[in-house]
């Protein structure tokens, strides 16, 4: 297939690009390099760089490539800036997302795959861990944008016949995460813990996440390329780890003994979130392979082996 990745200079869409075109998918990745690093897309994928918000942009991309799907996950993901500026967030992941439809509609494209979140999604849980059914509650600008696209894509697929895989990620983390955002806890430590700076955990430190590995996010993808019709999948390990633990693991791994600061806890931050992803598991036969001991050790080897490149030799 022709597939047309944005966000494929990013942290997940750049391996979901390298999977792609190993199984032999023509990608054509969109990125406006905000976030994403050029470095990160695939030799052999075409790469246009531009706004997901810029109609006559992404317009000529459709117009020059037979796109035969949409993997979407250009967007903007940090969630404190879409508390600072909801308006900017939402034109990036609502007004972007509605742009690249109408040039589905106009170019006969009728499969998109959706990068969501299941985290900011259903908000403080009710039970744990949360399935697709969970209300959905966000209590950010960004849980809201998802929220919004999910509906949007939801009216494409009711109205227009488009087939749409929503998938909603767990806290996603391994090679080529950014570590100087906001987000992205594991990326941000570890690069911390091997640079010898000291790492912050907000508040005590026992508040809980689902780590995926970026590997079996991947795997969901493409498990999910043959979906027909509207489908919402969540996509995480059913584990609930702590930010202590997850520290400790890195700083293991790492061979560190250095020891966090405690800072004050973040009003509004979730205190846990797990997701249920056996939907997926029952549908098309995924789950995740790694363990958060096991993929955690990926991560601190890939960040290790990038720290020795960039250090001069004498
Ligand atoms: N990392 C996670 O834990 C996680 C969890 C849930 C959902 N997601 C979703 O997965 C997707 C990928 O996230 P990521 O972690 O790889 O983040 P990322 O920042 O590495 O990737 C996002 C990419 O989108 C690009 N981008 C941003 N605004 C753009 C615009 N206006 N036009 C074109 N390109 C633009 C950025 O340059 C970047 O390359 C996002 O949609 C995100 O919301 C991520």
């Amino acid at each position: 297939m022709n597939i047309l990745l944005t966000g494929g200079a990013g942290f997940i869409g750049s391996h979901i690009g390298d999977a792609l075109i190993a199984d032999g998918h023509t990608v054509i990745a969109v990125d406006n390099l905000s976030t994403g690093d050029r470095e990160n897309v695939n030799n052999e994928a075409y790469f246009y760089e531009c706004d997901i918000r810029d109609r006559d942009a992404i317009d000529r991309v459709f117009r020059e490539n037979r796109i035969d799907l949409v993997s979407h996950h250009a967007a903007q993901t940090d969630v404190r800036r879409s508390v600072a500026r909801p308006g900017y967030d939402a034109s990036v992941n609502i007004l972007g997302l509605l742009n690249l439809m109408d040039c589905c509609l106009q170019h006969n494209v009728a499969r998109v795959m959706f990068a969501s979140t299941g985290g900011a999604i259903y908000g403080e849980q009710d039970y744990f861990p949360a399935d697709e059914k969970h209300p959905t509650r966000p209590i950010s600008p960004y849980g809201v944008s998802k929220l919004s696209s999910e509906a949007y894509l939801y009216y494409y697929s009711a109205v227009h016949g488009v087939d749409v895989a929503i998938l909603r990620y767990a806290n996603v983390y391994g090679p080529r995460q950014n570590p100087h955002g906001e987000a992205g806890v594991a990326a941000i430590f570890t690069n911390n813990i091997l640079a010898g700076k000291e790492c912050v955990i907000n508040g005590d430190g026992s508040q809980t996440r689902d780590y995926v590995f970026v590997g079996d996010v991947v795997a969901a993808n493409v498990a999910a390329l043959p979906n027909r019709g509207y489908n919402v999948f969540n996509i995480g390990t059913g584990e609930e780890t702590d930010v202590n633990r997850m520290y400790d693991l890195l700083r293991m791994y790492a061979g560190s003994d250095t020891v966090p600061l405690h800072g004050p806890g973040k009003s509004g931050e979730q205190k846990r979130s797990v997701l249920d992803a056996s939907k997926i598991g029952r549908v098309y036969g995924w789950k995740p392979t790694e363990t958060v001991e096991s993929g955690l050790s990926k991560t601190v080897s890939w960040f290790m082996s990038r720290a020795a490149m960039a250090v001069p030799t004498v």
